[in-house]
């Protein structure tokens, strides 16, 4: 009989497809990496959550009988991959299901942001809003803006498509090369500092590593124009947070839009109170319909790994997983 531990409840399907295969442990809160380790004693497969420290220690450590770390997100920083597979253990994440409505959140904020939504509501609300005037409140036309994609993987070309539809000119940058589909011919592939000096709205869709931390630093923010606005539904820290609180505070860019902190859920000192700054809580996947197909894929991943069978969405070839079985 497999054991599948998840720290956090998943939604259905996702208790009805492991119950099948195997016996369902719900921690029921985000453990350290201490707690973590201690957890993992009998299990099979873990189903962790992006907040979980599936660290190079915890692997290290791990009980041997642990065949899976199956991360209900489509970003997988929080465990070290290595680590796993060093362990024979595989790593899935929960990719495809949630581009669309990870996309949406984006271009939300782009909008929140050109057109000062945030900041309006809250005058709004406050009552300083003393009626219409010609020069009140006046943003960004997003029709003929230059919209930069920083990463152009399936949530970065989801977002294109949707600037297309908004009559934005689509610039990207991506490290793969990869050709990019027929339909999205018109966007232009450029360096990152062409990116950043040419756009109007500069999005990030990179996954966050070694390589992409603090890609966008106090130096990548002196090169966008003081106009432009940032938005980040990816990663926080791929931006050092305390650059763009000093660029926002000088007005060295116009704003930015943020679903994603450096240190979550803390903010960095000031990004608060800068009023060109919209900032939701990583609501990225955060539907109903959406929370259901990743809970389905996690435990997928989960049911396929405990059987000893290649899970679909593995980020990660273990040697020895395939041995195992
Ligand atoms: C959310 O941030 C995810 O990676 O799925
Ligand atoms: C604005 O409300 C307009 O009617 O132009």
């Amino acid at each position: 009989m497999s054991e599948f531990l998840l720290t956090l409840a998943l939604p259905e399907p996702a208790p009805a497809l492991l119950a099948g295969a195997g016996t369902v442990r719900v921690l029921g809160r985000l453990p350290d990496a201490a707690e973590l380790l201690r957890e993992l004693d009998g299990v099979d497969v873990l189903c962790s959550q992006l907040r979980d420290p599936v660290s190079a220690e915890v692997l290290a450590q791990a009980p041997s009988r642990l065949r899976a770390v199956c991360n209900y997100a489509v970003g997988y920083d929080n465990v070290d991959l290595e680590a796993a597979t060093r362990r024979g253990v595989w790593v899935t994440n929960t990719p495809d299901v949630l581009t669309t409505a990870t996309a949406d959140c984006a271009m939300g904020l782009i909008l929140a942001v050109a057109r000062r939504l945030g900041e309006g509501d809250r005058a709004v609300r406050a009552g300083r809003f003393e009626g219409w005037r010609p020069d009140y409140m006046l943003g960004l036309d997003l029709y003929g803006a230059t919209l930069a994609l920083v990463g152009f993987g399936r949530i970065g070309r989801a977002v294109a498509e949707r600037a297309a539809v908004f009559g934005m000119r689509v610039l990207y940058t991506d490290r793969s090369g990869a050709t990019p589909p027929a339909h999205l011919r018109d966007a232009r592939r450029v360096s990152l500092l062409a990116a950043l000096a040419q756009a109007d709205v500069v999005s990030l869709h990179a996954p966050l590593s070694a390589d992409t931390r603090h890609l966008i630093d106090d130096v990548a923010l002196r090169a966008m124009k003081r106009s432009a606005i940032l938005i980040n539904t990816a990663r926080g820290a791929l931006i050092d947070e305390r650059a763009l609180v000093d660029a926002l505070r000088e007005g060295r860019i116009g704003g930015a839009g943020l679903d994603v902190y450096e240190h979550e859920p803390q903010l960095a000192p000031g990004l608060g109170d800068c009023p060109n700054a919209v900032l939701s809580p990583h609501l990225g996947s955060a539907t109903h319909r959406t929370r259901r197909a990743m809970a389905r894929v996690c435990a997928v991943n989960a049911v396929a790994a405990a059987r000893g069978e290649v899970p679909p969405n593995a980020v990660n070839a273990p040697p020895r997983a395939g041995d195992r079985a």
